[in-house]
């Protein structure tokens, strides 16, 4: 399996080179590879998806794109099996969903074929994958799906992890604003504006790179407070590069008006979900409550390391 991720502070200026924390959540993308007598066959059930794959073909979904490129680099191409994904991350929701899947699908050939690789190959490998999906992903989705740690991280060659240790799981909500939407659509936006004016957006970066920092602090300190106050200062910076949506502007209300110490767009944006950091139990709850009555799905989480 893979997990899939939350974006506590960093998200879009990550793929500029800033800092970000992001953090696991409980719901994964399961995968599982069995025997099949000819072809390579993706079953997802809960999609509808049941497809024999065309090696070579000009690939609509990037779903196909990756699978034949994950098969090509492991040297699997010419066996015959069917792969079978059970997805928990909601879909185009800003969950990680892609990166957990390519870790899932990776994992599960690594067992069936006994090919003997470890986490960081896992990791490399669902990174090429992540780029083909998102054009340009800064790395950090597949690393949280791959670990499953509480980390903070910047991209490079090898990116920098570095773990951040909690004592106790912090509680939060994810809003689901129900709008798909494509990471790679809205990665190449912040990019094509940022190439644009890249004198306004450089101090913008510069700004995120200072909250992820100091968020790691309020993480280590246990300082929610304050850990809240960047969540919103990060949300208004995601705001300045265009990449919040009505309904997202809404789940934060929400949250903001019913107690959440902070809230914030989550992943790519452009819709798929929302944080809210909360100091109570009470308060998830009161917050869960608000937004399904305000006709959004929403869950309870917590943050917390895996390891
Ligand atoms: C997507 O979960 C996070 C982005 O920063 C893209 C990336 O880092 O690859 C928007």
């Amino acid at each position: 399996f893979g997990y899939g991720k939350i974006i506590l502070t960093g998200e879009h200026s990550v793929v500029h080179g800033t800092h970000a924390v992001a953090a696991p959540i409980t719901l994964k993308m399961k995968a599982k590879v069995w025997d099949h007598d000819k072809g390579v066959r993706l079953l997802i059930p809960r999609w509808g998806v049941e497809q024999t794959m065309e090696f070579g073909a000009d690939h609509k979904y990037s779903i196909y794109k990756s699978l034949e490129m994950i098969l090509d680099h492991l040297d699997l191409r010419d066996k015959s099996m069917n792969i079978e994904v059970f997805p928990e991350v909601p879909r185009a929701m800003g969950m990680g969903g892609s990166a957990a899947l390519a870790v899932a699908i990776i994992r599960a050939l690594n067992k069936h074929f006994e090919l003997g690789l470890g986490d960081d190959d896992v990791r490399r490998l669902s990174f090429e994958s992540e780029n083909i999906v998102h054009g340009g992903a800064s790395g950090i989705d597949n690393t949280v799906s791959t670990y499953g740690n509480l980390i903070m991280y910047q991209k490079g060659t090898p990116p920098e992890m570095d773990m951040i240790n909690l004592e106790e799981s912090i509680p939060i909500v994810i809003g689901l604003s129900g709008v798909e939407s494509m990471t790679s659509k809205m990665v190449k936006q912040v990019r094509e504006q940022s190439e644009s004016y890249p004198k306004w957006y450089k101090e913008i970066f510069k700004q995120m790179d200072k909250l992820a920092i100091e968020s790691k602090a309020a993480i280590e300190n246990r300082n929610l407070q304050e850990l809240g106050m960047i969540m919103n200062m990060n949300h208004g910076y995601l705001n300045t590069l265009g990449v919040s949506c009505p309904e997202v502007e809404e789940l934060v209300q929400i949250a903001r008006h019913n107690g959440a110490l902070g809230a914030k767009l989550t992943g790519g944006g452009g819709g798929g979900a929302m944080i809210a950091l909360c100091d109570s139990e009470k308060v998830q709850k009161k917050i869960q409550k608000e937004m399904h009555q305000a006709g959004y799905d929403a869950l309870i989480a917590e943050i917390k390391s895996n390891k």
